[in-house]
């Protein structure tokens, strides 16, 4: 079924979210988003929430055939700027630029030309190659908590692995690595994931810019004199090549891949392991066959999605089954609901290491699709089989456990474990 097809019910009367089920800020909902998401696959796969001009959109044949739909752009950086005051805009200019050329937030012909660009040197071959440093990095980790018997996963293993891959991907200085995530977690609260004010958000993400791209320049530089065999060499390389990223480009997407490493993947492996723990037969079946490592996690990605929404604004009026998406509206895409729609996944609110045929929307989908999707999985793939080969009696460490207060991403606070 594609989206022109789908049945649709249209709420036509001002309706805050709330009048279908689907409150954002509910503690409820960001607890168990599940019910919600139930009720929106089954009555309004396409419904509109008024005070927020954004239609949600949860049924997986209808994400999977809008994200690859021109008349829908990921240009929405005005959407961001239009929230802060005129003169804290113009205060923000360069917060404005780095994001500008963001993967993320560009529409092609601009979106392809810098997408292949950044693949030239962010290939499968160097992503495999990170394999035993990965795996060495995760030892390291978890050596540092072993003898206690007991720890908070998040904080002491899922937090730190990603930025210090990425980190040690792009060559970044080891002192310096604590600088890059404080600086480029500060862009990425001004994006959304943050309570503090939105004025104040922008002040501490543009003095973080001002600082990183000092910062960054030397590095650039540096590796420009003197190129090395990393991740950063290689996409200075495809800058000078004839066709090139531009100084800006380069800043605004190694800032994107800094970011875009961190959170989802700490929420995979915190997603994954809570999920196993939960289920303990599920645990015992991928203990008895390891061969469905690689299954577990993409069923992890399906079951508890790390980025539950992503967002478009509409280039021109476009029809999804009886609804009208107007010019200028957003169209929100429920990653969290597509993946358990029961329509794709049969029986979708069991988790089932031995599902087959996985065809999640985690990583999105069309030209947008997750260019990290390969480490990603990876990363979570050999953390996952190290916690469980390490800890063999791994268990929870508290009944309740505590979801972090954004409905954009899910995934845990805190995720305390012991294994004595
Ligand atoms: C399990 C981990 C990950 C998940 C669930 C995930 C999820 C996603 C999703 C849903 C998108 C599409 C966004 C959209 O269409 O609006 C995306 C894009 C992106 N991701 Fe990931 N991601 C993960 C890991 C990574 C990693 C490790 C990196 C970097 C090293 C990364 C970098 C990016 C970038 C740069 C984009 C933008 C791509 C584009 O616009 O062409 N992601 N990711």
């Amino acid at each position: 079924m594609d989206a022109s097809q789908a049945p649709a019910r249209l709420v036509q009367t001002p309706a805050p979210s709330s009048h279908w089920g689907l409150d954002l800020t509910a503690p409820e909902f960001l607890a168990d988003p599940y019910p919600a998401y139930r009720r929106l696959l089954r009555e309004f796969p396409v419904c509109r929430d008024e005070p927020s001009n954004t239609w949600f959109v949860s049924r997986h044949a209808d994400v999977h055939t809008l994200l690859r739909d021109p008349r829908l752009s990921s240009d929405q950086l005005d959407i961001y700027m239009e929230r802060l005051p005129a003169e804290e805009q113009a205060a923000a200019a360069p917060l404005r630029d780095v994001l500008t050329h963001r993967l993320l937030l560009t529409d092609n012909p601009t979106h392809h030309r810098i997408r292949g660009l950044i693949q030239q040197a962010f290939t499968p071959r160097r992503i495999e190659a990170m394999r035993p440093i990965i795996q060495e990095t995760i030892d390291d980790l978890l050596d540092r908590v072993e003898s206690a018997g007991r720890t908070d996963l998040i904080g002491a293993f899922a937090d730190p692995l990603p930025s210090r891959i990425i980190a040690g991907m792009l060559g970044l200085p080891p002192e310096e690595r604590g600088r890059y995530k404080t600086w480029t977690d500060d862009i990425y609260a001004f994006m959304g994931l943050s309570a503090a004010p939105v004025g104040e958000r922008a002040r501490q993400a543009t003095a973080s810019v001002r600082q990183l791209t000092a910062h960054l320049g030397d590095v650039f530089a540096a590796v420009r004199r003197q190129p090395r065999d990393d991740l950063l060499s290689a996409l200075v390389a495809a800058r000078e090549q004839e066709d090139r990223l531009t100084e800006t480009e380069l800043f605004s997407n190694v800032v994107g891949l800094i970011n875009g490493s961190h959170e989802t993947t700490t929420n995979l492996i915190g997603n994954t392991v809570l999920t196993l723990l939960q289920n303990p037969e599920q645990r015992e079946r991928l203990a008895a066959e390891p061969g469905l490592l690689a299954n577990a996690v993409e069923e992890g990605l399906r079951y508890e999605s790390p980025i539950q929404m992503i967002s478009r604004r509409a280039r021109e009026d476009v029809r999804i089954g009886a609804v009208t998406v107007q010019r200028g509206e957003r169209v929100a895409f429920l990653l969290g609901a597509a993946n358990r729609d029961p329509e794709v996944f049969p029986e979708p609110d069991r988790f089932d290491v031995t599902r087959p045929e996985i065809k999640h929307l985690a990583f999105g989908g069309g030209p947008h699709f997750c260019i990290g999707a390969a480490l990603g999985r990876l990363e979570g793939q050999l953390a996952i089989e190290t916690v469980f080969r390490r800890f063999p009696r791994l268990r929870l460490a508290k009944a309740e456990v505590c979801w972090r207060p954004y409905p954009v991403f899910r995934g845990l606070r805190a995720l305390p474990v012991e294994w004595a």
